[in-house]
């Protein structure tokens, strides 16, 4: 099995100001400069990302945003370009947050043509799926997570498949304290990582997966001992600078 190396990411949805990431990033810097294993990131929302970029240059720490819209440039009124998360020094992208699935009408279609685009710009995008709880209770979750990769992934250059990391969110775990069992979350990222290896075998060796939905301190290591899971993508738990110390020496030591 390859070693791929941990991935935790915070996101931080739509919370904090400039003022508030950099009072984080300076809380969390010195609790985390031990080790470096796993990789960080800080998911922020647009306004303050030239906050979070400023304050972990050097560190370990990447900044990443939570959406990105397909267009280069053009006639989209309050949409960002991947040319201009670039031109922040912005290195990933959340794709397709089931939030946003939810309430911002994204769609397979239009991550599809979002995946190749972060790429393209050096944007390392963090493509999220999972199944709602009435598609889970109708048995439709493998069906779900199948169609929601194979389209989304449907157009990324072979070459790059292994440079996405995708995050296996299920919709009822997300902010309800309700986390998927480890052997929920475990078949899952595994389903993922075989549809990954029906387009390419090394990419799937490679891909990292994340799992997301109520991790936090006290469960993080056992979700992260699972085979298929690489990381998480944390969002409540991402917000206070010492539970996400907590997470980042989790994903260290896996
Ligand atoms: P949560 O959110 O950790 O608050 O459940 C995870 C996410 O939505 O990425």
């Amino acid at each position: 099995m390859a070693d791929r190396r941990p991935y935790i990411a915070g996101n931080w949805k739509m919370n904090k100001t400039g003022f508030e990431a950099e009072d984080f990033v300076f809380a969390l810097l010195p609790q985390i400069s031990g080790a470096d294993r796993a990789e960080v990131v800080i998911c922020a929302p647009f306004t303050t990302i030239a906050n979070v970029i400023d304050a972990t240059r050097g560190s370990r720490i990447k900044g990443a945003a939570q959406n990105m819209h397909e267009a280069e440039s053009g006639a989209f009124t309050g949409e960002i370009s991947a040319g201009m998360l670039r031109d922040l020094d912005v290195r990933a992208v959340v794709l397709g947050h089931s939030e946003r699935r939810q309430y911002f009408a994204e769609t397979d279609e239009t991550l599809r043509e979002k995946l190749p685009v972060a790429l393209a710009n050096d944007l390392e995008p963090i493509f999220c799926v999972g199944e709602t709880e009435a598609e889970r209770e109708a048995n439709e979750t493998e069906a779900v997570l199948t169609r929601q990769v194979e389209i989304g992934l449907a157009d990324v250059p072979a070459d790059r498949l292994g440079n996405v990391v995708i995050a296996y969110e299920p919709v009822w775990a997300i902010g309800t304290g309700k986390v998927a069992t480890t052997e929920i979350a475990q078949q899952a990222c595994a389903l993922i990582r075989r549809l990954v290896a029906k387009i390419d075998a090394d990419a799937a060796e490679r891909v990292r997966i994340l799992y997301g939905g109520s991790m936090k301190p006290d469960n993080a290591a056992e979700l992260l001992a699972q085979p298929d899971i690489d990381g998480g993508l944390i969002g409540g738990a991402s917000l206070v600078a010492d539970d996400f110390a907590k997470l980042v020496a989790a994903g260290d030591a896996a």
